[in-house]
């Protein structure tokens, strides 16, 4: 370095190549370096106050406060541009690690009920409205309660309508219908009036298709009292139907044979899709059919603790997976047990 012999000149000179230095200062390394050189015991500026006693005397005080002023402005240089690296270092490694939180969040997919379910609570909810108890009973049933109870001894040919699954165990069946525990209800309320609905698991021996599934819900009704009427069976059931289906709809009964009802019939209520006009719901005729039902069997009502010469009752029974594919028109009923989630998020 070139040595000024004014040294004011001098101290002018250390300044500014100082400050110019420091403008090109990367790093916390650097830094540390240009302190050493720049205000370091050895330093040009340091040597200016060691050198202060061999300046002509009068020259001293000028020389000393700016030599303070540079040291003073140097410090605060160090001091800015140790804050800038920090902030820089800072910066670079927020920019590495960085955590991108401008991405949208993945949703969590919530469960939801199965259709079945879904149609089950509705229809609860309808009879329910309607002052209709909900009453469960057994999956796995007897043969008794099954078909005997309801009026079909062994070997009745009427059997054949329910293909069953037998245990190991005789006379223990699973159940074909919901229909037995219209007895249990019976023998538990007795002589009490009963306005019950039974929903559960039916199961059935069959060859699985698009049309029949081996186990399936029903949802039984069963009304017993003294003044019961087929009027009543058919007001409850118009009710159930334009709760269920529409204000609008038409329903029309047509006769029928269970063994443990008499009269029977069987329920249609006119079809939603065309509006009765016929289309391949329906099969061009215009009606679904939704359920089984007529006047509880007398030798049912003896069976249940009622006598058929005070009381009487109504029943009927209808498989909420049917009533799922009409209104949602699914068309093959397999699909409610194969837990396809791409099927069930449709509902
Ligand atoms: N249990 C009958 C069936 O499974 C339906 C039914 C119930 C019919 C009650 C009449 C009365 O098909």
């Amino acid at each position: 370095m070139e040595n000024h012999p004014d040294p004011l000149q001098r101290l002018e000179e250390i300044r500014t190549k100082a400050l110019a230095e420091a403008q090109t200062v990367q790093g916390e390394a650097e830094l540390s370096q240009w302190r050493v050189v720049h205000l370091g015991r050895s330093s040009p500026l340091m040597q200016i106050f060691s050198q202060l006693p061999q300046f002509p005397k009068e020259m001293r005080p000028a020389i000393g406060q700016r030599a303070n002023q540079i040291k003073q402005s140097l410090e605060a240089a160090l001091v800015e541009l140790n804050q800038t690296l920090k902030e820089a270092a800072l910066r670079h490694s927020l920019e590495a690690d960085r955590l991108d939180i401008t991405l949208p969040g993945r949703r969590p997919a919530p469960g939801r009920l199965h259709p079945s379910t879904q149609i089950l609570r509705e229809i609860t909810r309808i009879f329910a409205e309607m002052g209709f108890q909900v009453y469960n009973s057994p999956d796995v049933e007897t043969d008794e309660y099954n078909f005997e109870l309801l009026n079909m001894p062994a070997y009745h040919p009427a059997r054949d309508m329910w293909d069953t699954f037998y245990t190991t165990k005789p006379g223990v069946i699973l159940r074909t219908h919901t229909s037995p525990g219209q007895v249990r209800v019976m023998r538990e309320r007795s002589p009490e009036p009963i306005r019950v609905i039974l929903p559960g698991m039916c199961y059935r021996y069959e060859p699985v298709s698009a049309r029949s599934e081996m186990q399936f819900n029903q949802v039984e009704g069963l009304a017993v009292g003294r003044h019961i009427t087929f009027g009543d069976l058919k007001g409850t059931l118009t009710d159930f139907a334009r709760r269920m289906f529409g204000k609008d709809v038409r329903i029309r009964l047509r006769p029928s044979y269970f063994p443990f009802t008499e009269p029977s019939a069987e329920l249609d209520i006119e079809c939603f899709v065309c509006g009765g006009v016929g289309c391949p719901v329906c099969k061009g005729s215009g009606w679904l059919e939704i359920l089984g039902c007529g006047m509880v069997h007398p030798v049912v009502l003896q069976n249940g603790g009622y006598d058929p010469e005070v009381y009487s009752g109504y029943a009927f029974g209808m498989g909420p997976e049917r009533t799922a594919m009409l209104r949602y028109r699914i068309e093959d009923i397999r699909y409610f047990w194969e837990n396809d989630v791409r099927f069930l998020e449709q509902f």
